[in-house]
């Protein structure tokens, strides 16, 4: 684990400071169907435990949930939610019976364990990574914001709260992507000249928004609980870029090159987890609209695939073809990243970068048909995140 940095910069607090002010950020992504509720009563809100010792005033989210509402629906649809119930999880932690799995998945409160590593939760498993995992002082609460000590939950200003190499790097460095981040163009850490300006982990997941923190509270600057990722298309389609480069053969025919840009990840593509991947393929149609190459088909996929970015399975003595951040590469080892194709003297093609979340999500037609719609609960198929149209020849 590495040392908590990023306060140690005076310079670093500074720019942090000021971020919301310097950097451009907060889209406004939302998921779908937030529910608002009305303001809450005397009696329907929870009443807190006696204020004392180590326990906070209330200890399940969906209890935070009656007051943070809009919080509370984010979070309820964010991986980080649903990180006991994602269905790969389950499936892959032989239904949750793998106690080494659930540390991270459904920890105690990160505080506890002084940011490093998790410790699993005993009780309440299914609450996942839930509000107090984060936000658990002792019998306090910790948020960015202080001045707000007379409140029920008994919120007290840390901070940590939004120092990310604490708050997201101990689940998320396992597979390197906080260093990612650290050594790369986005870090307090990157060298003058800087490529670009400085945003945090939570500047790209936890986009900027004004409203209140509970029903009818004053509005105040805070971030969304969404965490989108791998899961979501509109974070995708921000990650990368794509673009091709034809040559004619002397023999016939032409070559087409295929390049990913990773214009906008903080860190390399595809991200995290190693069963993720980014991989691209060429489909082309010859003068008469007929197609002459078609990654759908099952007998030319194959001939289709240029290459594959990915983190590989520890043990599969494969090398690692993440793509650096601001990188623009056609391959990185694994497959050329270019096909010749002798018969293609005039015509269209189209350039795509499909994305999986596992190996066995399959490119076909009914993947394809799914669209780009940002649906994050939807599992289980190749989706097309860039398609660039071309032509060819005379
Ligand atoms: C050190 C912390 C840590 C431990 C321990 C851990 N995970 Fe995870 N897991 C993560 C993080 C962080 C992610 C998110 C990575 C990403 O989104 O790419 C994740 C994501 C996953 C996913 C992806 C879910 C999806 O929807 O695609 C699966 C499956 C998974 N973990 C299974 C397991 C299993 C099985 C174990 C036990 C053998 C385990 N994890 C132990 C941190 C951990
Ligand atoms: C009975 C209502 C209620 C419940 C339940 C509740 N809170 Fe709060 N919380 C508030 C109020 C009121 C504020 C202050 C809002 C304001 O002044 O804008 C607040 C503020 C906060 C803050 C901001 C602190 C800061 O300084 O930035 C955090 C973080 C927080 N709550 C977390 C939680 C968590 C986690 C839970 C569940 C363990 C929870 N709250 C349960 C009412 C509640
Ligand atoms: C306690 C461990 C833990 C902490 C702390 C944590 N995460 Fe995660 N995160 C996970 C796990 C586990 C998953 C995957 C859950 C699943 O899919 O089953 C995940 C998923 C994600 C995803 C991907 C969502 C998707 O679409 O698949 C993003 C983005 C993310 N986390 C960002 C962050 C950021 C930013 C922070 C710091 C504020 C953070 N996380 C802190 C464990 C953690
Ligand atoms: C993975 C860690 C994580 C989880 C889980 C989490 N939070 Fe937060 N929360 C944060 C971070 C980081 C901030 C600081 C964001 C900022 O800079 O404003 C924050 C800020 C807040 C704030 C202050 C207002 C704001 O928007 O900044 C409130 C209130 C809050 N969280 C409530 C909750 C509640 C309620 C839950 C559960 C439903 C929850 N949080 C779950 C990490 C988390
Ligand atoms: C400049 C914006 C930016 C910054 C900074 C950034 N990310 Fe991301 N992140 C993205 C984009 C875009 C994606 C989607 C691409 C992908 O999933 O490969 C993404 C994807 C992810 C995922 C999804 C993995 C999955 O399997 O679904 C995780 C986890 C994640 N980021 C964690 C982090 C953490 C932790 C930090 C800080 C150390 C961070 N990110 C900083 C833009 C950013």
């Amino acid at each position: 684990m590495k040392p908590p940095r990023l306060f140690r910069h005076p310079i670093a607090v500074l720019l942090l400071g000021g971020y919301g002010l310097l950097i451009a950020c907060g889209d406004g992504d939302k998921p779908a169907d937030v529910p608002t509720t009305p303001p809450l009563t005397g009696a329907e809100a929870p009443q807190p435990t006696p204020a004392g010792g180590d326990t906070p005033a209330y200890r399940t989210s969906a209890e935070c949930g009656r007051c943070h509402t809009e919080i509370y629906a984010e979070w309820k649809q964010s991986y980080h939610g649903r990180a006991m119930s994602d269905p790969l999880f389950r499936e892959l932690s032989a239904e949750v019976n793998k106690e080494e799995c659930i540390r991270c998945h459904a920890p105690v409160n990160l505080r506890d364990s002084g940011w490093d590593t998790p410790v699993a939760r005993s009780e309440l498993r299914d609450e996942a990574i839930s509000c107090l995992s984060c936000h658990q002082n002792g019998g306090n609460v910790s948020g960015p914001h202080g001045g707000m000590e007379d409140a029920p939950c008994r919120p007290v200003q840390d901070p940590d709260q939004i120092d990310v190499v604490k708050m997201c790097f101990v689940c998320h460095n396992q597979h390197d992507t906080g260093n990612e981040w650290l050594r790369g163009p986005y870090s307090h850490e990157a060298g003058e000249p800087r490529e670009r300006d400085i945003r945090t982990c939570l500047d790209c997941h936890m986009p900027e928004v004004e409203r209140p923190l509970v029903q009818g509270g004053k509005v105040r600057k805070g971030r969304r609980h969404t965490w989108f990722g791998g899961h979501s298309m509109k974070q995708l389609k921000k990650a990368a870029d794509v673009d091709v480069q034809i040559e004619a053969l002397p023999a016939g025919g032409h070559r087409f090159r295929v390049f990913v840009t990773n214009k906008g990840a903080g860190h390399a593509i595809p991200t995290d987890a190693r069963h993720r991947s980014f991989d691209t393929y060429l489909l082309l149609r010859d003068a008469q609209g007929k197609t002459i190459l078609d990654p759908t088909d099952p007998q030319q996929q194959d001939r289709a695939h240029l290459a594959k970015f990915r983190k590989f399975y520890r043990g599969s003595g494969k090398k690692d073809t993440q793509i650096p951040p601001l990188a623009r590469v056609a391959t990185l080892g694994e497959g050329k990243g270019y096909l010749d194709v002798p018969e293609a003297t005039s015509g269209t093609g189209e350039a795509w970068l499909v994305y999986r979340l596992t190996p066995r999500d399959v490119l076909n037609k009914a993947s394809l048909k799914a669209g780009d719609e940002d649906d994050i609960g939807r599992l289980w198929r190749a989706r097309v995140v860039v398609r660039v149209e071309f032509r060819f020849g005379p």
